[in-house]
């Protein structure tokens, strides 16, 4: 493909992701549809929202910021915050992860979270006016094009946000200028071992719902050293039957045909990801 033919794929992939959160936060005053992972989502492969979190803190947030969660993990207790400290949070959504953080780091730290989609940052920064989080801040721009300072956060979180981004090199890339030295990368996402069916990889909608954008664990690991970190560590989390079969539903059989469930779950699967900036 050409230069001239990826750009514009690209940025018609951007279109749909920043079209279906749009869409799936303007229906999403109640629990509902239309995200990676949330509640009875299109392509869900997640537990309600609050149970993917092992931070019991989850259940003192409201349900305007639970209910309009998409994430498929806990960066949060991923990332081990300390008090002081200033994350970033890539495609922040409505805010609760960075709700989360500002809790961890306290007064004297800061929580930036950033978004390309108007409609999401809106509704976070409602959230955040809700819940009086002075710390914290949602900033409109586009991960791999970050408006953050180079070497200004000490840890970096995103919750089922990268295997959206058409160029994730370039995120990455970006995570390692703003991190300072010794900076800690903790990152919940959908990835897969092995190839997606071609007729999947061909599904926008499937993309803007996680799954064909999803990148091999092998080749995250590598775009990830590439853009110089060190300490790599995946852990992965593999999906009960129940979510298998709500993703066969809501993607069309089809796309699945002559896959077992059980080669389906080891397919695809969220993952904890942790990385490191050497200290110098
Ligand atoms: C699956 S939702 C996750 C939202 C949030 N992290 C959560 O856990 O609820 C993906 C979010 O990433 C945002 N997003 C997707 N691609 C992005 C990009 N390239 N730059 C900035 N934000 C992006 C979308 O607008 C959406 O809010």
């Amino acid at each position: 493909m050409s230069d001239v033919n990826i750009q514009k794929e690209s940025i018609t992939i951007k279109k749909k992701v920043r079209e279906h959160y749009a869409s799936a936060i303007v229906k999403k005053n109640t629990p509902s549809s239309g995200g990676c992972c949330s509640e009875s989502s299109n392509h869900s492969c997640c537990n309600k929202s609050t149970q993917l979190y092992d931070d019991p803190t989850v259940f003192e947030l409201p349900a305007e910021v639970t209910d309009i969660s998409f994430g498929c993990g806990d960066p949060v207790t991923l990332a081990s915050l300390q008090p002081g400290q200033t994350v970033l949070d890539l495609g922040s959504g409505g805010g609760i992860d960075c709700f989360l953080a500002a809790k961890k780091v306290g007064p004297e730290g800061h929580v930036i979270g950033v978004d390309m989609t108007p409609e999401m940052i809106e509704r976070a920064r409602e959230n955040k006016t809700r819940l009086k989080a002075d710390n914290v801040e949602f900033r409109l721009g586009e991960i791999e094009h970050l408006p953050i300072a180079d070497q200004s956060i000490d840890v970096v979180i995103s919750n089922c946000v990268i295997n959206l981004s058409v160029d994730k090199q370039q995120v990455l890339n970006e995570v390692y200028r703003v991190l300072k030295p010794g900076g800690k990368l903790a990152v919940s996402d959908i990835v897969t071992q092995g190839s997606l069916p071609e007729i999947l990889m061909e599904d926008l909608t499937a993309w803007a719902g996680c799954i064909s954008g999803a990148l091999d664990i092998n080749e995250y690991v590598s775009i990830i050293e590439k853009a110089g970190f060190i300490k790599v560590e995946v852990r992965p989390v593999y999906f009960d039957d129940d979510m298998v079969k709500e993703a066969e539903k809501s993607l069309d059989k089809k796309k699945f045909a002559g896959l077992s469930r059980e080669t389906i779950k080891k397919m695809i699967f969220s993952a904890k990801i942790t990385a490191f900036k050497p200290a110098s």
